[in-house]
């Protein structure tokens, strides 16, 4: 039977893949940051999954304002990275696991959530630099990818319960799963940050804290937010937030946490990395 052994959760920002490629783990600006993730790297060396569930937003690679799916699960057989024009180095591409994607489809639209079903997806920032903060130096990524997009995007957004049903839906899946994996559920972006704007550069530790204090043992107190009530909270990409909520859902009914990093500012971002396990 399949297993999940976790879930890991990180913000997104492009800037981290240029510290990285200039070698700035160490800088007084971002050292508070990288210092989140020397216990990521090890559990992940513990726990030694051989699959991620990736719950992100696309940052316009796949999809653009003209096009929006709410709900959108890759089920192709790899997944290159590309170029975004944030000056970024390209990014190594992911192996799939088209099965395992077909599965949690069945079960999404089995639960009435009707995702688009992607055979071609690209990957941005928000999953190759995760990883790359997972694995640092990695030859290939150790894992098989199934990337699951949330428009956090282009209003109406789903809201807090949609997203947090979503995983749970998820959950169903990975738990029905009849393969042996070891599988790692994982939520990128947030927490709170506004990119554009007259609050351009708006953060807020007391909804940041609220959100890493609640996401493990009572995730539905999330949900008592509307994306309006989010967006005032969190700022206007600070609604990343739904893709943890959603990969929350997934882990499973109970969660713990064993580590987590908050540190603000990087970027224009508030930046946390969290990693919760099972029961
Ligand atoms: C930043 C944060 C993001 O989540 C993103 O997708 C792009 C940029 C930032 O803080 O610069
Ligand atoms: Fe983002």
């Amino acid at each position: 039977m399949a297993e999940i052994v976790g879930a890991y959760f990180t913000s997104h920002v492009p800037g981290i893949g240029g510290a990285i490629h200039r070698g700035d783990q160490q800088t007084p600006y971002w050292k508070p940051f990288f210092d989140g993730f020397p216990r990521v790297q090890e559990w992940l060396c513990e726990v030694k999954p051989d699959v991620a569930v990736v719950f992100s937003n696309d940052h316009g690679l796949n999809f653009f304002l003209d096009k929006m799916p709410t709900f959108a699960v890759g089920a192709a057989a790899s997944y290159a990275n590309a170029d975004e024009g944030w000056g970024l180095p390209l990014y190594k591409s992911f192996k799939g696991h088209p099965e395992l994607s077909w599965h949690i489809i069945e079960q999404m639209v089995g639960d009435e959530f009707d995702p688009v079903t992607c055979q071609e997806m690209l990957v941005d920032h928000a999953i190759s630099i995760p990883f790359e903060l997972a694995y640092p130096g990695a030859g290939e990524w150790p894992v098989k990818l199934v990337p699951i997009g949330i428009n956090t995007v282009q209003h109406p957004l789903p809201s807090a319960k949609r997203c947090l049903a979503l995983g749970r839906s998820v959950h169903k899946a990975l738990a029905s799963w009849q393969g042996d994996e070891r599988i790692v559920v994982i939520g990128t972006g947030g927490l709170s940050h506004q990119l554009d704007g007259a609050r351009a550069g708006f953060m807020n530790k007391e909804y940041d804290l609220f959100c890493l204090d609640n996401i493990a043992r009572d995730p539905d107190a999330l949900t008592q937010h509307s994306i309006a009530d989010i967006v005032r909270l969190a700022g206007t990409q600070g609604v990343e937030i739904l893709n943890w909520i959603a990969a929350r859902g997934a882990l499973g009914p109970q969660g713990h946490e064993i580590h987590r990093n908050y540190h603000a500012p990087i970027s224009n971002t508030a930046a946390a990395t969290l990693l919760l396990e099972p029961g």
